[in-house]
């Protein structure tokens, strides 16, 4: 982990500090401490990622020991410890995505922002992380930035995809060469007729 300057003091925002509160509120007394993920994720939302200060400010207000608070952050890879840059983009180089190009999304990421796995953009826009499988194996190669998924990339599709975040647009996530979620590409194969007789194609 690369050394970062650590803010003295964390409060949630009163906008998150109602979220928190709801949150607490479905879990029996004595039972706050279910809160804890949920609420690492909204000081994540709020911060970007998750400080020393926050962990303390959420045991306080969970009643654990901070320790039990780190242990959770630090578990989960969701949970960024050091600032972050205004998107994170998430590329998924595990075996799918390996096998169906991810080396050549990883080399048009890496130029078109300028940095290395880790590092942030010089603009503060973007962090770039390599990730394992993130599910989304059907449509690989693919990525995530912030909450969404892109799918079906190719360098080019990448490459626009954060030109078009740098503008300040979102992109449509999903698939991004024209399938709709993971059907097959060029159409269905299967359950094309609408009989149901067992007769042989
Ligand atoms: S291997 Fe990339 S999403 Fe599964």
């Amino acid at each position: 982990m690369s050394m970062h300057e650590q803010p003295t003091s964390f409060a949630f925002t009163p906008e998150y500090l109602a979220k928190a509160n709801i949150i607490i509120a479905r879990y029996p007394q004595g039972r706050q401490q279910s809160a804890v993920m949920p609420l690492l994720d909204l000081a994540q939302r709020q911060e970007g990622w998750v400080s020393t200060a926050a962990i303390e400010t959420i045991a306080a207000m969970l009643d654990m020991a901070p320790i039990r608070v780190q242990e959770v952050a630090t578990f989960y890879t969701m949970y960024n410890h050091q600032p972050m840059g205004k998107h994170h983009v998430q590329v998924c180089t595990n075996i799918c995505c390996q096998l169906t190009g991810s080396d050549g999304i990883v080399d048009s990421l890496k130029f078109a922002l300028g940095v290395e796995f880790g590092d942030t953009s010089k603009d503060g826009l973007f962090t770039l992380s390599e990730v394992e499988c993130l599910g989304a194996c059907a449509n690989a190669p693919m990525m995530q930035i912030d909450d969404d998924y892109y799918e079906d990339l190719t360098p080019e599709s990448a490459r626009a995809i954060i030109d078009a975040f740098r503008q300040g647009q979102t992109p449509k996530p999903g698939p991004q060469n024209g399938r709709i979620n993971s059907a097959p590409e060029g159409g269905p194969t299967t359950l094309t007729t609408l009989s149901f007789s067992s007769e042989k194609a």
